[in-house]
């Protein structure tokens, strides 16, 4: 798709409903292709930079793997060891980034700085996570929705506990372009930011969704197709875990909860505590696909690389 070659991915407004579907196709295609055992190497040639400021076992993994085996060279480049906004400044460091690696990756703290990368490399640039956003990983959570469900428009999800996070942010705006109906379940204290619930309004009005608030767990009901939690604490935020955690204690996912919506599969983006966000009845349950979900990952982010770089 035309549209998409050359672009950056820092949010999923980034991207218009028709190209997330393209996204999404590609990814259903590079899955049945790996199913099928078969190998390309449509990446030969091409080098890819993964700056890392958080920790990472999926994205990391899902990133080096599937740019590797299709003959890409990946290079992880951890912000303990490069320059990046210690000794030198951003916008120098994409500039530089930009003359020896065809697309990056980037996880970190600050929106801003995959914003600077995408501005001054003149490559593509891909947010593998920041405070603000995790784009990535609500393409995964889509995919493995539409595998469940064999559709995105009119599915209900709920996403339950930490609202206010990038996860729920991200999950919210895909799930709103996708002509789903997802409710987000949170205390009051970490509602998503009224802007973005907003946003996810405007889009759900084009696409035929719906995007509502509720701080009831008990509105999880026969219908709900998708329960989605996070962890309660995240990267970056462990000084405020004890003011983060006590009033989402009412929000964890329960057996109980899921009885409720007997239809329903349970995702998580992972790393999880279990007995906080959910207990492990649930996460090792029946109607868990969480680990679908992971391997979802790597599907999604070569089908993004691919696009990205004009491959698909
Ligand atoms: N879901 C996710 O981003 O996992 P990692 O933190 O392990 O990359
Ligand atoms: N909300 C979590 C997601 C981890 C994949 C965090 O930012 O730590």
């Amino acid at each position: 798709m035309n549209s998409i070659v050359g672009r950056s991915l820092l949010t999923l407004t980034d991207f218009s409903t028709e190209e997330l579907r393209f996204i999404l196709d590609v990814s259903h295609q590079v899955k049945r292709e790996r199913r099928a055992g078969e190998h390309h190497s449509r990446f030969a040639g091409k080098s890819l930079a993964m700056i890392f400021e958080k920790r990472s076992t999926r994205t990391r993994a899902a990133f080096e793997t599937a740019f590797g085996e299709e003959g890409g060279h990946p290079v992880f480049l951890s912000s303990q060891d490069i320059q990046l906004g210690a000794k030198e400044t951003i916008e120098d460091t994409a500039r530089v980034l930009g003359r020896m690696f065809d697309i990056i990756e980037f996880r970190g703290f600050e929106q801003r700085a995959v914003e600077v990368l995408a501005s001054f490399s003149g490559v593509p640039v891909i947010n593998g996570l920041t405070d603000m956003f995790h784009p990535t990983q609500a393409l995964a959570d889509l995919m493995t929705i539409e595998e469940h469900m064999g559709t995105l428009a009119g599915v209900q999800s709920v996403y339950i506990g930490d609202g206010h996070n990038n996860v729920s942010i991200s999950l919210m705006l895909g799930a709103a372009r996708m002509g789903m109906n997802h409710c987000v379940i949170c205390p009051a204290e970490r509602t998503p930011n009224p802007k973005y619930v907003t946003r996810a309004q405007e889009y759900a009005e084009q696409s035929g969704g719906s995007i509502t608030i509720d701080h009831d767990p008990r509105s999880i009901n026969r219908n709900t197709n998708v329960v989605y939690t996070d962890v309660w604490v995240s990267m970056g935020e462990e000084d405020r875990a004890e003011e983060r955690i006590a009033p989402l204690r009412p929000y964890q996912v329960t057996g109980e909860l899921m009885s409720r919506a007997p239809q329903a599969v349970f995702l998580h983006c992972l790393p999880a505590v279990r007995g906080n966000e959910m207990t492990t009845e649930v996460i090792d349950g029946p109607q868990s696909r969480v680990f679908d979900q992971a391997e979802n990952r790597k599907h999604t982010i070569k089908a993004v690389m691919l696009a990205t770089l004009g491959l698909a």
